[in-house]
């Protein structure tokens, strides 16, 4: 794990956007894990702008989300289906039928599941991941738990998650219990991963994830078993980890 501790939010965002421009510039036709929520918004501001300079180009790129709540329509406000197209389909030239998200509204869940895992393989998995993470340490919609889930799977999401998502909806009553969440192997497989955490209320999570022992109930903890994955975060995020680990920036 390599950590970069940055000194602000902007400057995590910076630094991911130079890690992900890096790798569309290497391999053009990149499949892109991708998350939403956010910590990654800073992040997807910069590629548009980047996009927008025409330094960045992505019309041969693929990608994959990370996971979608269970029961939204994708045009749906609330849905990350929404999410991804105001805050960076939209505005890049990625091509629509390169996009794949879980569909929360599929008649057939199970099946649903299936079929993002075959095409994910089918694309050739995943080159680079972006995470985020949330306070319970979950990555995706990978709830801490007594295994670790490895397909793309139904997730009955925790009381915390459900909580700490309220502040996206208008009525906070109306967050799903249930969502569609990308499996700890398929992570696993990216073969770069790019986690992101700024803030306070995360410092805890990423100290969990990067000192604690590898164990289903800290999701992330996981990625200690990954041999490429960077860690950005703000001087926040960081402040439990000790100096030694990280490398400033
Ligand atoms: C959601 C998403 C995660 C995300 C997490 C943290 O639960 N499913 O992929 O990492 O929220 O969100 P935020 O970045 O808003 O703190």
């Amino acid at each position: 794990m390599r950590i970069i501790v940055t000194k602000s939010y902007e400057e995590m965002s910076k630094m991911a956007a130079r890690i992900f421009a890096g790798q569309l510039y290497v391999k053009p036709a990149s499949v892109l894990g991708l998350a939403t929520g956010s910590t990654p918004l800073g992040l997807y501001k910069e590629l548009i702008a980047l996009y927008q300079s025409s330094r960045l180009d992505f019309s041969e790129a693929v990608s994959f989300n990370l996971d979608e709540y269970i029961g939204l329509k994708r045009e749906d406000v609330q849905s990350y289906h929404y999410f991804m197209k105001e805050n960076l389909f939209s505005k890049v030239n990625i091509r629509p039928e390169n996009i794949y998200i879980p569909r929360g509204d599929a008649p057939d869940i199970q099946r649903e599941c299936q079929l993002y895992d075959s095409l994910i393989a089918q694309k050739g998995g995943i080159d680079l991941q972006v995470l985020g993470i949330g306070r319970n340490a979950h990555i995706g919609f990978n709830e801490p738990d007594d295994k670790f889930e490895v397909k793309t799977h139904k997730v009955c999401l925790k009381e915390e998650t459900i909580k700490a998502n309220a502040r996206f909806f208008a009525n906070p009553a109306a967050v799903p219990h249930y969502a569609i969440s990308m499996g700890i192997k398929t992570i696993m497989q990216a073969k770069k991963i790019l986690l992101l955490a700024n803030g306070k209320a995360k410092a805890e999570a990423i100290y969990e994830t990067v000192c604690g022992g590898v164990c289903p109930s800290v999701p992330a903890s996981i990625l200690q078993l990954h041999c490429d994955v960077d860690i950005i975060l703000d001087e926040a995020a960081a402040s439990l980890l000790p100096n030694d680990l990280c490398k400033f920036n």
